[in-house]
């Protein structure tokens, strides 16, 4: 045989080596031309390509290279091979059948592994794979998530984004995931803010970007009290979203001001970015205004070390699609829904209190609700008992099935760890900084003024005539509670303490 190579090449390694490395190339040739004909990103193709299949390849290059050093030595020590490949005979009928099997062997086997590489590559980029692959770590994410206005937007168009280099960080954080999770090594809860999320001008602004931003957005809100007779009131929130650009002109509303029109900088000095004692605004032509809070202090090491963090959509929308609700208002929904009957009495109370007892695991969650509510309504109103048997019976499945979506104790998820920084009622939020106690050098203070970002047009309690205006009604605190409520932050009384 005619040698077209030195002849320490020629052994069985280093054959078997380059159709592994040959094979490998093949299939990553492969799966880039997918993902350049397809016209969709798909940043988990690149596992596939860019690092199992590579993976492959080196392995082949390593065997190739092993072969050939084991032949030379061979050759050195004078025992040399005429052929390094089994001869082939095709007159010999067992010959042709051998061949005639490997061949066609080989051939499916190539289909096979490009069909089975576009499968997985198609697999790790769905939902399913982000959200349960690590099936009992991020079920409360998957499932406040499939609960979301986001449940058909995929993880990784949030998590990843488009690009190479955030695919790469992206799987480096990931290998330490797979790690943790292996090794039962992860927290409980994961913990929030991620303090690497790609900035949400890559991710969010895909599909929402800046300019096209909305007007005014009204939103119904019914809520529930706690006494016996569960006290309605009703408000209508004109939400003055806003935005613009200079060619539509609607420049105004609060993502105007705290996003384009001008830059703002802050400090927490916690890792959840709940408490900001210091924020800085710089306005298009430059001016810089900085505000202190009078509440909070705040160390020269504090303002030394650097934490500053410029605010993008997710330092507002921090919930965008893992969204946790506080007890009250998922009860809130249920009742104004029309799923709980409103004319149980206590029941807002006692749904609340069933939610937030503390349980170890669902299950027993789900058990322990039923008991107290039962247990609740026989005791103290046997007739409502008797009579509504069924309305209880419904009340508590809703009230289960809110537990179920809110709830995750094998994780220590729930409201209270994951704070949403839209409004201000349960957790601080827009409050953060907007609780009129952020003042500048020059006496000038971060509003919060009630018209500012909402206008209330309507407010109404139990069946009363509802009180309206077009500019906007004085908020009337459902209970009275002095003037508690223009002093403190709503949270001090409705969060999580
Ligand atoms: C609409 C965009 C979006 C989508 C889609 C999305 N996420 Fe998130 N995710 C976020 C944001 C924003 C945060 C919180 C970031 C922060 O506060 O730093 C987050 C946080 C997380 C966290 C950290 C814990 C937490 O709640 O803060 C995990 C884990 C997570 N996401 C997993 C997933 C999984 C799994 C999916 C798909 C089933 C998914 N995400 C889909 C935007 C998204
Ligand atoms: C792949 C596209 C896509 C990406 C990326 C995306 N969104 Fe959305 N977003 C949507 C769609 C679709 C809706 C639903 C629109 C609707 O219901 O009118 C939505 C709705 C919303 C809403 C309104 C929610 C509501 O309660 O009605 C907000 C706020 C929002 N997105 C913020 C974000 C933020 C913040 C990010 C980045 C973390 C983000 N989105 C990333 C597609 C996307
Ligand atoms: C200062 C806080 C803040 C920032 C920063 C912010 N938003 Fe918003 N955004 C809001 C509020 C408040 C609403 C009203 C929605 C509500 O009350 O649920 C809203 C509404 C929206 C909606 C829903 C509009 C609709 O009609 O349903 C989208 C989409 C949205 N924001 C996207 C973004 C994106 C993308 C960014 C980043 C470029 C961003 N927002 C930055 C506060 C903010
Ligand atoms: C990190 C601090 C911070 C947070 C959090 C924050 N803001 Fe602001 N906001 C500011 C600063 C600073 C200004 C500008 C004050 C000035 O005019 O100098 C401002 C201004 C505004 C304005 C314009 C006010 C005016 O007088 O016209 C609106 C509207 C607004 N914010 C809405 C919101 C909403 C809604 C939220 C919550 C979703 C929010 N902000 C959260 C810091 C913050
Ligand atoms: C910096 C902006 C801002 C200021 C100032 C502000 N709000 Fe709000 N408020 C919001 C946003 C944003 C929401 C969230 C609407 C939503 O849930 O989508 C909200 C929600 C509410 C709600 C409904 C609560 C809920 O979550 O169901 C009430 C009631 C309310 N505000 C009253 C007030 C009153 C009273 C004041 C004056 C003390 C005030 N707000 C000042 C931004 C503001
Ligand atoms: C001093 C404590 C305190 C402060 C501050 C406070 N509230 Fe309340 N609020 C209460 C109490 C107590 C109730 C009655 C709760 C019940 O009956 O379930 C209540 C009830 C409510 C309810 C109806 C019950 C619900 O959650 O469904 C709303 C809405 C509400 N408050 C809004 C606000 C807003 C908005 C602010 C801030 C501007 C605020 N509150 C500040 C104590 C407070």
């Amino acid at each position: 045989m005619r040698k077209w190579l030195p002849s320490s090449f020629y052994n069985p390694i280093t054959f078997v080596g380059s159709a592994i490395s040959g094979i490998s190339f093949g299939l990553i040739l492969f799966l880039v031309l997918l993902e350049s004909l397809s016209s969709e990103q798909k940043p988990y193709m690149g596992i596939i390509a860019f690092i199992i299949l590579p993976g492959f390849l080196i392995i082949g290059l390593v065997l190739v290279a092993f072969g050939i050093y084991r032949e030379h030595r061979r050759e050195q020590k004078g025992k040399h091979r005429d052929h390094f490949l089994p001869v082939i005979n095709l007159n010999d009928p067992k010959h042709r059948r051998a061949f005639t099997i490997f061949s066609i062997g080989t051939i499916l086997l190539l289909l096979f592994s490009a069909f089975g590489s576009f499968k997985a590559y198609e697999y790790t980029d769905s939902d399913q794979f982000c959200g349960t692959i690590c099936h009992k770590v991020m079920n409360p994410e998957y499932t406040a998530y499939q609960n979301s206005p986001h449940a058909h937007v995929g993880c990784v168009k949030c998590h990843i984004g488009p690009g190479a280099d955030w695919f790469v960080r992206s799987k480096i954080s990931g290998s330490y995931q797979v790690y943790s999770v292996l090794f039962n090594k992860y927290p409980r809860p994961i913990p929030t803010p991620i303090s690497n999320l790609r900035p949400a001008k890559e991710t969010c602004e895909q599909c929402h970007w800046p300019n096209v931003f909305y007007n005014k957005m009204e939103k119904k809100k019914v809520y529930y009290l706690s006494d016996e007779e569960n006290s309605r009131m009703a408000l209508t929130l004109l939400i003055n979203i806003g935005g613009g650009n200079e060619a539509s002109g609607v420049t105004s509303g609060i993502h105007w001001h705290m996003n384009i029109a001008n830059t703002i900088t802050y400090l927490a000095t916690d890792s959840a970015r709940q408490v900001i004692p210091w924020v800085k605004i710089q306005s298009k032509d430059g001016k810089v205004t900085v505000y202190k809070s009078t509440d909070i202090p705040v160390s020269k090491e504090q303002l030394k070390s650097g934490n500053y963090r410029t605010m993008d959509c997710i330092d507002c929308h921090n919930r965008p699609t893992h969204i946790y609700n506080p007890p009250s208002s998922a009860v809130n929904n249920m009742m104004a829904a029309g799923f709980i009957d409103t004319t149980l009495p206590y029941i807002k109370s006692v749904s609340v209190q069933a939610l937030e007892a503390g349980y170890s695991s669902k299950p027993v969650a789900l058990d322990s609700i039923k008991t107290y509510m039962e247990e609740f309504y026989e005791g103290n109103y046997p007739a409502v008992y008797a009579q509504k048997k069924e309305a209880i019976e419904e009340a508590i499945d809703k009230v289960q099935t809110i537990y179920s979506r809110n709830y995750f104790p094998s994780m220590n998820v729930s409201w209270k760890k994951f704070p949403n920084n839209i409004g201000h009622l349960y957790s601080p939020g827009c409050f953060r900084c907007h609780d009129g106690k952020h003042v500048s050098a020059d006496g000038k203070v971060i509003t919060k003024n009630c018209t500012v970002c909402h206008t209330i047009l309507a407010q109404q309690f139990g069946n009363q005539k509802p009180e309206l205006s077009l500019q906007g009604v004085n908020y009337k605190h459902p209970i009275d509670i002095g003037d508690s409520w223009k002093e403190m932050n709503c949270s001090d009384c409705h969060g999580k303490n």
